[in-house]
């Protein structure tokens, strides 16, 4: 009999102990044409980093599960909030599940036929990403936004689908959260 110690995360910061671990920073430079404004995108620290995923490598063996953790920074790129690039899975029909853990943000659901709708993140929010459906995090809080993610590693990732971009953006104005229905063309 063996006992094996599995990967801990700490549910208030979404940090991990006890790998295996794989980490990736996504920066301002390498999220070209994903913000509205050309701009201020140009303007910003190409260096500075928009999200970290840190995932637990496994194996991706028929049927098998990555479990990551997104820490999504606060932060704007002229008046529109910090997210993630989004993607559809490139196996369509594969679906995942969002757990909020810290931060406040929303997620961002867009079908096939471009319709889009938003649930709010918090710690202890359950997302159900149906398949089918492109997700992505926006960070409208003041703190980094986590979220812990698990996905069939068949799924893959579809970014090219999605160059027209997310149909709804979320900026600031006036200080507060405001919904924009966003045609690029
Ligand atoms: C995996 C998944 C998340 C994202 C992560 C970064 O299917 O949805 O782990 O990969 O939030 O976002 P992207 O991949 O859109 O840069
Ligand atoms: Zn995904």
């Amino acid at each position: 009999i063996s006992i094996t110690q599995p990967p801990q995360v700490a549910w208030a910061s979404g940090q991990f102990t006890n790998g295996p671990l794989i980490r990736k920073s996504t920066r301002l430079q390498n999220l070209t044409h994903v913000f509205m404004d050309e701009k201020a995108w140009l303007a910003c620290d190409p260096q500075q980093i928009v999200y970290d995923v840190e995932m637990v490598d496994s194996a991706p063996i028929a049927g098998a599960l990555y479990t990551g953790v997104t820490h999504l920074q606060p932060g704007k790129v002229g008046d529109e909030y910090f997210m993630t690039r989004g993607h559809f899975h490139a196996q369509r029909e594969q679906g995942e599940v969002y757990y909020g853990l810290r931060g406040s943000g929303l997620l961002l659901l867009q079908d096939e036929k471009g319709t889009a709708r938003l649930e709010p993140v918090f710690p202890g929010s359950v997302h159900i990403i149906p398949g089918f459906t492109a997700h992505r995090l926006i960070n409208t809080g003041n703190d980094i936004l986590s979220a812990l993610a698990v996905w069939p590693c068949a799924a893959g990732h579809d970014y090219a689908a999605l160059t027209q971009g997310f149909n709804l953006r979320v900026v600031e104005e006036v200080g507060r959260v405001q919904l924009k229905e966003y045609h690029h063309d």
